[in-house]
């Protein structure tokens, strides 16, 4: 309930959306995260990072929302970061996952090429991220993953 409601609430962002758990798995199984570091860049209430967390990451969130984040926190209870991602250094990652939209991919393209290390993995539900490297993608599920 709450979660449909609080955008309005708080009279901002839309109505919420999450990924397809489906998509993450398939994104997670390609690129292997076991005993890895995996970042969600706004991790919302938190479905990603615990499908990450079971499938053997070391899993952190960010969240800029604060009753995301503290539902987020209660579910998973692993590190996430009640912050804007745009000002985390996300260079210890070795995977990132985000589900936003076009135009903020495009800004988090930047921050990527900038921070992180050769070899890591980005993978983005939903929409391309321009600038990166595209290693595999399933038009089905709509998900991308690249390579810096
Ligand atoms: C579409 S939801 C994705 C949630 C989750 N990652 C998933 O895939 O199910 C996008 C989330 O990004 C958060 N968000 C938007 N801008 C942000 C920012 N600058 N820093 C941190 N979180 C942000 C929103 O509050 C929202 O919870």
């Amino acid at each position: 309930m709450l979660h449909f409601v609080w955008p309005y609430l708080a009279r901002r962002g839309g109505a919420y959306s999450t990924s397809s758990a489906e998509a993450a798995r398939w994104a997670f199984a390609r690129v292997g995260i076991a005993g890895r570091r995996v970042y969600d860049l706004g991790c919302g209430y938190g479905r990603v990072l615990a499908l990450a967390r079971r499938m053997g990451a070391e899993v952190v969130g960010v969240e800029i929302d604060p009753v995301r984040w503290l539902i987020c926190l209660l579910r998973c209870r692993c590190r996430v970061l009640l912050a804007d991602m745009f000002k985390v250094d996300v260079s210890d990652a070795d995977v990132v996952y985000i589900f936003q939209w076009p135009s903020v991919n495009a800004r988090l393209s930047e921050k990527f090429r900038r921070e992180l290390r050769r070899g890591a993995y980005v993978v983005s539900y939903m929409w391309e991220v321009p600038g990166l490297e595209l290693v595999e993608q399933s038009p089905e599920l709509r998900v991308y993953i690249y390579r810096v």
